[in-house]
């Protein structure tokens, strides 16, 4: 099947990484463009093909497949820039790697017979490295018009992804979602690096301690799922210890007590879920974590 040729508007990590693993597999460049003429120059270079346009119109219009890989807030301003110039080729595929913002915000092109779609890869990209390639594993979340998707899903697959669907309208949701995991994974052990810190143990010392256990524990978890990877003294419903936690807490590392707190309790649900605690034991650890 003939591969749709592509066009990248913002030249960044995003949108070199695509057009350097694109282009390896055979989709042809068509227009870059961005902000600054250097930036669209860097990525043809990376690619070693691809016109380098001044105007953003005319790098899209180059394009039957075209990123929009501009920072979250240029999407919608750059969309609509190039729909009144109309900039996007009838039938042509427009989409934005935006995992917050929906396909919604190229709803502008359409006005061009374009149809709009956003392709999320869940995976860090710190800077676009050539020939190392990202998606492959990773999970790529679609949504937006039909053929946009269809074409979205075909590029993800491609690049060794595995492909989701997911609703226009939730996408906020899904992006909370990948922030907890992530970022907020940094957030959990932050408080317990705090905590060793209160016993003594420098956060080196913690990370290198504490590595094993984290990563036996997503093992867990990948094996036995939420709520039955859950182990230690909330699931045995041990209330002592629980309580002398939060009373060792207060007194060396009160700015932690909250958290600490907030997270125990939820951890108290998912061991009633698990059913290694019974209500009475549930509500005394609550009591002890409120
Ligand atoms: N980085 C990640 O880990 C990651 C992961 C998943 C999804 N994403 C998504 O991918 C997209 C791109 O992110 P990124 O990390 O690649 O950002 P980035 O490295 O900051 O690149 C953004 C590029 O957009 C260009 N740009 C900004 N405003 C523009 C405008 N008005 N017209 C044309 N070009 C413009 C900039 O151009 P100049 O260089 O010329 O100034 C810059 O090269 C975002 O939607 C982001 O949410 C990123």
């Amino acid at each position: 099947m003939t591969k749709p040729a592509f066009s990248i508007i913002g030249c960044g990590t995003v949108g070199t990484c695509l057009a350097d693993l694109l282009h390896r597999l055979g989709y042809p460049a068509a227009g870059l463009a961005s902000r600054t003429r250097a930036s669209a120059e860097k990525t043809a270079a990376v690619v070693g093909a691809g016109q380098v346009f001044d105007r953003v119109e005319d790098a899209a219009l180059a394009g039957d497949m075209v990123f929009i890989t501009t920072t979250d807030d240029a999407i919608g301003p750059v969309c609509q820039d190039i729909s009144s110039k109309k900039g996007f080729k009838k039938g042509a595929v427009v989409l934005h790697c935006s995992g917050a913002l929906s396909s919604d915000l190229l709803a502008s092109a359409r006005d061009c017979g374009a149809y709009a779609g956003s392709m999320h890869p869940l995976q860090s990209f710190a800077a676009a490295k050539p020939g190392v390639n990202l998606f492959e594993g990773i999970l790529v979340s679609v949504e937006g018009d039909e053929p946009a998707r269809d074409m979205a899903r075909q590029a993800a697959e491609d690049l060794g992804a595995m492909c989701a669907q997911v609703d226009t309208n939730s996408k906020m949701l899904y992006h909370a979602a990948a922030v907890a995991a992530s970022n907020y994974l940094v957030a959990l052990l932050h408080l317990a690096f705090e905590l060793n810190q209160g016993a003594g143990i420098e956060p080196k010392e913690s990370l290198v301690g504490l590595m094993p256990l984290i990563q036996g524990t997503l093992k867990n978890i990948e094996i036995q799922g939420i709520p039955n990877a859950l182990t230690g003294p909330i699931a045995r419903g041990d209330v002592g210890i629980v309580r002398q936690h939060v009373e060792e807490i207060r007194a060396k590392t009160p700015q932690m007590l909250a958290l600490y707190q907030t997270l125990g309790a939820q951890t108290v649900d998912i061991a009633l879920a698990k059913g290694s605690i019974d209500e009475k034991r549930a509500d005394e650890l609550k009591a002890v974590l409120k």
